[in-house]
């Protein structure tokens, strides 16, 4: 009865006088209404947990204000009690047809008022606890959803996704009595301690501090109090406080109302102070919370990057193998993956399009694997029968770099790389836009990087020469070989190509 709301409508005010300091006397919060019309318009505004409407009232009657609410989605879980003529048979079918929930006879008996308040208060608890539990799944339904839909295992950020569960938990909503005040995320490190952050609201902002680090298992287990799943709340349940020596070595006050707490292995989570009563569907969101971010993060998340990694040595392995007998080129293939997706981003690509080239444009020479060694290391010119041996190795990559799909833009680089946009290229011949994309950034890439670098056939340029030669043209290189949109973006962004060809020296 403590704290409940209770409306009481009676167009006696002495009635209505004895009721209220029944209910106050039991430390109940008491909302008077002298007429039906008032009291439908109270119970709509304030939401009592519970409802005493006398059935005479001048205008509307009990009847009608109780079928209006329990018609109306908004209003038909809150409790109404009847107060019906004594022993009138008629008044409680009556009653019973408008959705009464229990009935009481004038003169009113104040202990069976009181029992029969209580047990509809307790079934209203459970109702809203029910109620707020459906709420609050539909919630996590719809952040995990959009977590999935979001989800990227190639840019996983788990700071920021830690961020957004900490939103959801703290962040102010419909049901934001489910919410609690601070959540302390502890993550175990190496050595079997733990660190701690401190995630709260701070002008509706989820903020959070860094606490002190090394915590011991001892420290935190009373929280936990041997368990994994923990709902508390302060003077209800069995078992002392979970008080705990961490709450003065934090610089926190410990919980004071409530506390929920759930932990594995590696993560701990304990939410305080939560505007309601706790219980173990409390501990089992906050577990089923942890639980999807620990999915995305570590299981799916690093396998995917584990193998991302994997991936981008093997085809970086087998970029440098190519280049192994080519002329002497540093680090050739990495800056081509440099100098291509700065290109890309500055013709305004796709960030999945810059990011793919960002590692195929190295593989342009694969195919060169082919080429017997002597042709390569060559020191004089090549004869006619040994310069198109060279220009097969365009074909050669296709073959090599077979048929995955990841490896797509790759093949297009390695067949297209020394197309021209005139049609003066090889190994097709190719013109205009019939070549791909990324094989005409790529020659940009692979024409300025040869310009700048020492070769058997001529000096290594100035970035100013090389800018020269490939914007006016020289006796061997055109502008017209340039796709005009890929020359205009190296026009624009030529300093900050020049500053990875620096850099890498
Ligand atoms: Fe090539
Ligand atoms: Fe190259």
């Amino acid at each position: 009865m403590k704290n409940a709301h209770v409306l009481i409508a009676d167009d006696e005010p002495s009635n209505l006088e004895l009721l209220r300091e029944l209910f106050n006397l039991h430390g109940a919060r008491v909302t008077q209404a002298s007429d039906g019309e008032t009291a439908l318009r109270l119970a709509r505004e304030l939401k009592p947990d519970l409802i005493l409407l006398d059935v005479v009232m001048p205008g509307m009657d009990g009847y009608e204000v109780c079928r209006r609410l329990k018609s109306a989605e908004e209003t038909r879980r809150l409790p109404v009690v009847m107060v019906t003529g004594l022993g009138a048979l008629d008044d409680k079918i009556k009653g019973l047809d408008a959705g009464a929930d229990d009935f009481l006879s004038k003169p009113v008996n104040a202990a069976e008022l009181l029992t029969r308040s209580r047990s509809l208060l307790r079934v209203k608890d459970l109702n809203d606890e029910l109620e707020g539990a459906y709420h609050r799944l539909a919630e996590i339904a719809s952040y995990t959803n959009g977590l999935l839909s979001r989800f990227d295992p190639y840019n996983f950020d788990a700071g920021a996704s830690l961020h957004e569960l900490m939103e959801f938990l703290l962040g102010p909503g419909e049901t934001s009595r489910a919410r609690p005040e601070r959540v302390l995320l502890l993550s175990g490190t190496d050595n079997g301690s733990w660190n701690g952050l401190l995630y709260y609201l701070d002008d509706n902002k989820v903020t959070f501090r860094n606490l002190a680090a090394n915590v011991t298992q001892a420290e935190i287990e009373p929280l936990f109090m041997g368990h994994n799943l923990v709902a508390w709340n302060r003077g209800e349940d069995f078992g002392p406080a979970p008080e705990s020596g961490i709450w003065q070595r934090l610089g926190e006050p410990p919980p004071q109302r409530n506390l929920v707490a759930f932990r594995s292995t590696q993560v701990g989570v304990v939410a305080l102070d939560f505007r309601k009563r706790v219980g173990p569907y409390d501990a089992q969101v906050l577990s089923a919370l942890v639980a999807t971010i620990h999915f995305f993060l570590k299981t799916i998340s690093s396998q995917v990057q584990e193998v991302e990694r994997a991936f981008l040595y093997t085809i970086g392995a087998l970029a440098r193998a190519a280049e192994y007998h080519d002329e002497d080129t540093g680090d050739h293939i990495m800056r081509v993956n440099l100098y291509a997706e700065e290109l890309a981003r500055a013709l305004g690509c796709e960030e999945n399009f810059v990011r793919v080239l960002g590692y195929s444009a190295q593989m342009h020479d694969v195919g060169k694997l082919h080429v017997h060694p002597d042709i390569l290391r060559k020191p004089g010119r090549l004869n006619a029968e040994e310069w198109e041996e060279v220009k097969k190795h365009t074909i050669y990559g296709l073959h090599i770099l077979g048929d995955d799909p990841r490896l797509a833009m790759a093949r297009e680089v390695a067949i297209s790389h020394h197309e021209r946009w005139d049609g003066s290229g090889y190994p097709h011949g190719l013109a205009g836009e019939d070549i791909p994309l990324s094989g005409r950034l790529v020659m940009m890439a692979d024409i300025y990087d040869a310009l700048r670098s020492r070769r058997p056939y001529k000096p290594p340029f100035d970035h100013d020469t090389a800018f020269k030669i490939i914007s006016k043209g020289d006796d061997y290189l055109k502008p017209e070989y340039f796709d005009p949109k890929v020359l205009e973006a190296f026009c624009d962004i030529h300093r900050r190509i020049e500053m990875i060809f620096e850099s890498d020296q």
